[in-house]
């Protein structure tokens, strides 16, 4: 799969790679501070150049399928996005919500509460995922402050994964996500009944509501402010959740009022196979976050959507009347141009029905590895597909083979993860079955 040549379907425009590729990787391994490595790793060995579709090219000029970019949406080099950034770069780049505002920010927050369940329609704009949670759970707190009755904990799953913050990584006890500083809440987690493949079965539903009941409890001093939880857990294992898990969720939070606070940073736009995953079971949350698809990675870009009911109580905010909150280019103008852009694109081509549809082919593809030695489950949700595998090495035995065939994937502990973007084509999606099953059966034990 992988080569020097543009694949079918993909044209190659650039200039043939430098002579400096050596010290390209030189000067990525003596300045560039990685993000989420070990200070060993050198992650200069993949060097990508550019991309087209749902292909990409290193700087040697090796094609690849890319399966591995969580927010792709509309693919490499979208002319409708990169259009419609240009243009507003030209326009008007940036302007000071706090002080100002402008139009794309205001057609932005109404076309996601258009697709949002009804009276969601306030949205703050943030840059990342990880600050759309520092947003979220002091609104949720700031919320039951301004009713008079403070609450301040906060429930969620053990193995969720909210954002690299102090606050946002408060909430998880995931491996590799502690941190030298004290947690600036208290919070309940909650551990998975039953191993993450069983999780997704509908015998794994009472078990789960009944740990979640029971972090929340009914000591009225002791309620929590919000219930925050992913509709798939993506850094905790590549967890499907059982259906009607949100639905009845959304059920136990309305029994103490608590706040239900979606993380839908991963699953919105599309990824799920719905616009928004909470969708799939008519939810309405209290506080929904989103943002890797919203852009599609053209621009860093999160929204917090709030519910007008707990928008509303801001109004009594003793000192400003508002939220407390923000960031100088919050809500940039340019960011929200490649969001309404992508937004376009995922309307007109229909991307999170055409996700649901190429997620099933692929599965339906993939459902025979789960007979390979070393495999232990076929799993997946819209356009996110899981095999999951008995150890942490043959998942990365897996994950180096599809490379090396040219295909990027990614890993997460013992499972390896497809989310190509969503305009792969049917083509695409059979190269990536093939890829896949190869890269697997080839790493058999
Ligand atoms: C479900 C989920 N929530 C929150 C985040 C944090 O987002 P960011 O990396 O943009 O801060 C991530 C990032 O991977 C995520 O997958």
């Amino acid at each position: 799969m992988a080569g020097s040549s543009a694949p079918a379907g993909t044209t190659d425009t650039s200039p043939p790679p430098s002579d400096g590729d050596a010290e390209l990787r030189a000067r990525d391994r003596r300045h560039v501070w990685h993000t989420w490595s070990p200070v060993s790793a050198d992650r200069s060995a993949l060097t990508l150049s550019h991309g087209s579709g749902h292909r990409v090219w290193d700087i040697e000029g090796r094609a690849y399928l890319d399966a591995s970019a969580l927010n792709s949406t509309c693919g490499y080099a979208h002319p409708r996005v990169l259009e419609a950034m240009a243009g507003q770069a030209a326009r008007l780049h940036h302007a000071d919500l706090s002080v100002a505002s402008h139009e794309p920010v205001g057609l932005l927050a109404q076309r996601l509460s258009g697709h949002l369940p009804p009276g969601m329609a306030k949205t703050l704009f943030v840059n990342s995922g990880s600050e759309g949670f520092d947003a979220a759970v002091l609104m949720a707190v700031s919320y039951w402050t301004h009713l008079g009755r403070p609450r301040s904990r906060i429930v969620t799953f053990a193995r969720g994964y909210h954002g690299a913050t102090l606050l946002s990584r408060s909430l998880t006890v995931l491996p590799r996500n502690e941190h030298l500083l004290q947690a600036p809440l208290p919070v309940t987690h909650v551990e998975l009944p039953v191993p993450a493949p069983r999780v997704r079965h509908p015998d794994a539903l009472p078990g789960l509501l009944a740990a979640f009941e029971k972090a929340i409890g009914s000591d009225p001093d002791d309620l929590p402010a919000a219930v925050v939880v992913e509709p798939f857990l993506n850094v905790g294992g590549a967890v499907v959740l059982p259906d009607g898990f949100l639905r009845a969720l959304r059920a136990l939070c309305d029994a103490t009022g608590t706040l239900l606070v979606l993380d839908e940073v991963f699953t919105a736009y599309g990824r799920s196979g719905r616009m928004f995953a909470c969708l799939r079971e008519e939810v309405t949350p209290d506080i929904i976050v989103s943002s890797k698809g919203l852009t599609g990675g053209y621009l860093p870009l999160a929204a917090v959507t709030a519910h007008e009911r707990v928008h509303d109580t801001f109004g009594s905010d003793p000192v400003i009347g508002g939220l407390r909150y923000g960031h100088t280019t919050s809500g940039h103008a340019v960011a929200c141009a490649a969001a309404l852009a992508t937004l376009d694109v995922l309307e007109q081509e229909r991307l999170p029905e055409r996700a649901e549809e190429q997620g099933a082919a692929l599965l339906l593809h993939l459902a025979p590895l789960a007979g390979t030695p070393g495999v232990t489950d076929v799993r997946g949700l819209g356009l996110i597909t899981v095999i999951e595998t008995d150890s942490e090495e043959r998942a990365l035995r897996i994950h180096a083979r599809a490379q090396e065939q040219g295909l990027l994937l990614r890993r997460i502990g013992t499972a390896v993860v497809a989310v190509p973007p969503l305009v792969i084509d049917g083509r695409g999606v059979e190269e990536l079955a093939e890829g896949l099953t190869e890269a697997v059966v080839r790493t058999a034990p």
